[in-house]
């Protein structure tokens, strides 16, 4: 049996890495719209006796995204693939894990099992908070973790001293699991998040060098708050370090005006420095 990885143009630069490290086929799956706005998905291998590897991160467009790799595992399924693996670096709909308010949606609860056709659903660092194990979400889902290739990333660019900073409780699981190997103690901050757009971050002496660690910078303001206090507070470098690189509105521009940035390439964006690929070829090694 062979591996076939089959990526959609957010994945592309990863799925040709991670498709050398295995010395696996690797294509592009074809995607067009119809002139009403359904989509078209055509493979550009045959999948048969395959074990066809989908590669789709859902970090823009998330609804296309989802449906168009469900069109293409119907692809795999249908041309006798002899499993449908998706490797979905950023997962979305994770945040709303629960009902918050009165009847609105629990999002993950319902997008989760749309993806029933695949076998196996690798994703990374995905954002649990209520909902502790992804197994619990469905017990074909995997997590990896790109923490470990953050710490190598710390250890080697970084001079100590340097404070590691979690800028909410959320943020906790990432924040300390770097620090930890490191020999620290993640300092984690309160935040109040009063809209998507607005939120307040616990005041603090954050040290001279500080290095910022979430799952997700997405607007941007919660990184961005936090580098501001760091340098009201009298930091001379400030660094934030996100896995999942989704910036939106300008985040981006706004966090540099305090802070370096970087991200992994589980996202493709410009500020992608630290490369996922060996967790994903570590997960898919023994598919060969
Ligand atoms: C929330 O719990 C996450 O860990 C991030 O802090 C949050 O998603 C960041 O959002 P934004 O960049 O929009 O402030």
């Amino acid at each position: 049996m062979s591996i076939l990885i089959a990526t959609f143009p957010t994945t592309r630069t990863l799925a040709k890495k991670v498709a050398k490290k295995l010395k696996a086929q690797y294509s592009e799956v074809i995607t067009k719209d119809f002139p009403d706005g359904e989509s078209y998905v055509k493979f550009s291998k045959n999948p048969k006796n395959q074990t066809v590897v989908i590669f789709n991160s859902f970090a823009r467009d998330q609804n296309n995204r989802l449906i168009e790799t469900i069109l293409a595992a119907g692809i795999a399924k249908d041309y006798k693939a002899k499993k449908i693996i998706l490797v979905a670096p950023y997962f979305p709909y994770l945040r709303q894990d629960t009902h918050f308010e009165n009847y609105d949606s629990f999002s993950i609860k319902h997008t989760a099992p749309l993806l029933k056709i695949f076998d196996r659903v690798y994703t990374i660092d995905p954002h649990l908070q209520r909902i502790k194990n992804i197994k619990q979400i469905d017990k074909d889902f995997q997590k990896l973790t790109a923490t470990g290739l953050i710490v190598e990333y710390i250890k080697k660019n970084f001079k100590e001293p340097f404070t590691i900073v979690g800028p909410d409780k959320e943020s906790k699981q990432w924040a300390q699991t770097v620090a930890y190997p490191l020999g620290k103690k993640a300092i984690i901050l309160k935040k109040k998040r009063h809209t998507w757009r607005k939120v307040d971050i616990q005041e603090k002496n954050l040290g001279k060098n500080v290095i910022i660690v979430d799952d997700i910078i997405g607007t941007g303001h919660t990184v961005e708050e936090t580098a501001e206090i760091a340098i009201a507070h009298g930091a001379k470098k400030v660094t934030c370090i996100g896995v999942h690189g989704v910036l939106v509105e300008n985040a981006a521009k706004r966090i540099k005006k305090y802070a370096s940035l970087l991200t992994t390439n589980t996202i493709p964006n410009k500020y992608a420095r630290i490369d996922v690929s060996p967790v994903i070829f570590e997960a898919l090694k023994n598919f060969r």
